[in-house]
């Protein structure tokens, strides 16, 4: 069930190669010594207590922070700033209040100089594929927060990038809509199976929607252990009750327990 970040099976599926990857912000060392393979169209999400460099890891393959010392690459290419082959959804979504649901959906093709008949298209398909057909000429404000995030994903789905980076993108929404959100996501992954990498304190979902979770372990970040989950897929919302599921939950909470108690208690003295 378990298993070691592995430096096997390198040969052709490797979509992003992480080789001792190290971050520090003056005297903080924040990340140390990463080293993963993540292959094309898996779905990883990143588990760990808070302040632990989860965020700066995902800023650094997003090319907006640059490591200390280490790489990434992408299909081979050294990462060393943004690029439209990742795609980022963050935690409070960074939408136009100026610009419409679909001039925002378009924003990141229209960056990249990508504006054609065929992109328009793509666009009204991927809101369509994230449920907000109809709602086109609707302005942020006018939007739920769920919607929002719909739309958020749409716009980092437009730039079709090879790797999804996700932090904490439902953290702002309550319980049932995130779980909706939880399965919209997978409905869209499935289609697509773009590689994602998605930052979570929730165990749940990334139990529900991943292939394998990343266990980071407190200063100096680091992964402490690579769960696959072995859950079929689809996933209706009630695998979540069955035994196996729940067993992952508790093994992982009881992964991070001790270091989250100290998160906590350290972040309020
Ligand atoms: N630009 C920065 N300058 C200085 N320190 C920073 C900077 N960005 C992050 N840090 C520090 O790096 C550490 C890791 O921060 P990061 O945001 O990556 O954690 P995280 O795992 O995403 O936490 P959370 O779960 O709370 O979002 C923290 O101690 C933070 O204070
Ligand atoms: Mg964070």
């Amino acid at each position: 069930m378990a298993s070691k970040p592995s430096m096997e099976n390198a040969m052709t599926q490797n979509n992003m190669v992480v080789s001792n990857l190290s971050k520090r912000f003056g005297s903080l060392e924040v990340l140390r010594g990463i080293d993963t393979r993540i292959d094309s169209g898996q779905f990883i999400s990143l588990i760990g207590p808070s302040g632990c460099g989860k965020t700066t890891f995902l800023r650094i393959i997003a090319g907006l922070d640059e490591a200390s010392s280490g790489e990434v690459r992408l299909k081979d290419r050294v990462i060393r700033q943004p690029g439209a082959d990742r795609g980022f959804v963050f935690q409070s979504d960074n939408l136009l209040p100026w610009r419409t649901v679909f001039d925002n959906a378009i924003l990141g093709l229209e960056i990249a100089g990508r504006v054609g008949e065929a992109e328009r298209k793509r666009t009204l398909d991927l809101l369509k594929l994230v449920g907000l057909s109809g709602f086109e000429d609707y302005y942020p404000r006018q939007l739920s927060g769920g919607m929002r995030q719909r739309l958020n994903l749409a716009r980092a789905l437009a730039v079709d990038p090879e790797i999804l980076l996700m932090d904490e993108p439902f953290s702002a929404l309550d319980a049932q809509t995130r779980e909706i959100m939880q399965t919209e996501l997978m409905r869209v992954w499935e289609q697509g199976r773009k590689t994602v990498l998605f930052v979570t304190h929730q165990i749940d979902e990334a139990v529900f929607l991943s292939d394998r979770v990343f266990v980071f372990a407190r200063r100096p970040g680091r992964i402490q252990e690579i769960i696959d989950i072995d859950l079929p897929r689809p996933r209706p919302l009630d695998i979540k009750r069955t035994p196996k599921f729940v067993a992952y939950v508790d093994k992982i909470w009881k992964m991070i327990e001790h270091d989250v108690r100290e998160s906590v208690l350290h972040e309020h003295v």
